[in-house]
């Protein structure tokens, strides 16, 4: 794939490590390609990162027919620039495009544009602890028309956003709200697809957890309100009487690169996992009688996040004293150690720039 580079001739100052939130500040840059369904991908390329001009009556403005990535660049100790698993990305993507009945996109392709808009945009990649370039690939169905169908024309959209930690608390203990009211996604529904739709359906509940002083909400399946599913935009994981439990992947659930990651490492440090349906009544148990050792979140923005306290039925249970556990602790040191080249890939996933 040929790729056109125009060159941004006013670029931006870099921003100071220090100020760096989550998705506020965008490079210089954008990569661009365009879908038709005679044409197929054309005229990919790189541009001066400007707005968009869409046509009011463009499909994913009503019909929501748009899905995105989320993965991140690391700077190594040695100045080299990596990607984490990159492939993984692509291959859901397609796997979201599919369900949304957008186009699939040759892998090949995608991981040339991702790797030269990343070496394009390299002294984006901040050097600070705890920092990256979050690289965010996005497509939406573009029809000029009403009509209600699988779109004929699509754009997909690459852009780098230099950030520090997702959450202010940073990998301190974050309360959670147990939700028995909305659901995230549902069995048949778009749950294990990463399309806007889910995290626009998810607000409301997060909104109403932050006004009674919770960070996010721990999910629970669509069909029965029994199961766990994730927290927040995370996958979730407990340890129970040393075994690691997490909800098995059911078609509701993001299938998380994070969540597939410390899954290995656990099992390749001789750790019991289960993947299986966990309920809430099991894990009220585990907190009421003690058994719930460790819990936390997982993605790729905040890495692991510890949970300190869970709300369920106003009834508040303390994790581990609000404390981050040890597992929790060396899963992030371990997962951020191969993704910032601080500890040796041993599973071959990181991808030199
Ligand atoms: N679950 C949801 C709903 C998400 O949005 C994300 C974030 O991407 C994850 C889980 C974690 O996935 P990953 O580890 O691939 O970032
Ligand atoms: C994650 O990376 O864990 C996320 O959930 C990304 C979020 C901003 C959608």
């Amino acid at each position: 794939m040929d790729i056109k580079v125009t060159l941004n001739p006013n670029p931006a100052q870099k921003p100071d490590p220090s100020t760096l939130g989550f998705g506020k500040i965008f490079t210089d840059h954008m990569f661009m390609w365009s879908w038709n369904s005679e044409k197929g991908w054309y005229n990919p390329r790189i541009v001066p990162f400007q707005r968009l001009s869409i046509h009011p009556a463009s499909t994913v403005l009503h019909y929501g027919s748009e899905i995105f990535e989320g993965l991140k660049a690391y700077r190594r100790a040695d100045g080299k620039v990596q990607l984490f698993r990159p492939i993984e990305n692509i291959r859901r993507m397609n796997n979201s495009a599919e369900r949304l009945c957008l186009p699939q996109m040759p892998e090949e392709d995608f991981m040339q544009a991702l790797k030269e808009f990343v070496k394009l945009e390299e002294d984006w990649t901040p050097s600070a602890p705890g920092t990256s370039l979050y690289l965010r690939p996005f497509m939406f169905g573009n029809d000029e028309s009403l009509g209600v169908h699988a779109v004929h024309n699509a754009e997909f959209i690459i852009i780098a956003s230099p950030v520090g930690s997702y959450y202010k608390e940073g990998i301190n203990p974050v309360k959670i709200m147990i939700e028995d009211q909305d659901v995230r996604a549902v069995r048949g529904g778009t749950g294990y697809a990463k399309c806007g739709g889910n995290y626009a359906a998810s607000n409301r509940a997060g909104e109403r957890a932050e006004q009674q002083g919770y960070s996010q909400v721990l999910w629970l399946d669509g069909v029965e309100r029994k199961y766990i599913e994730e927290v927040g935009a995370m996958n979730v994981m407990f340890k129970i009487s040393g075994t690691v439990v997490t909800p098995m992947l059911s078609g509701s659930i993001l299938p998380g690169v994070t969540r597939k990651s410390i899954i290995d490492v656990l099992k390749k440090e001789g750790y019991k996992v289960e993947e299986r349906l966990l309920s809430v009544d099991e894990l009220a148990q585990a907190m009421a009688d003690g058994t719930l050792e460790e819990a936390w979140g997982c993605g790729t923005a905040a890495v692991v996040s510890p949970i300190g306290e869970l709300c369920y039925k106003e009834h508040k249970y303390i994790v581990n004293n609000g404390e981050i556990g040890a597992l929790t602790q060396h899963l992030y040191d371990t997962l951020t150690g191969i993704q910032w080249g601080k500890v040796e890939d041993t599973f071959g996933w990181t991808v030199e720039i």
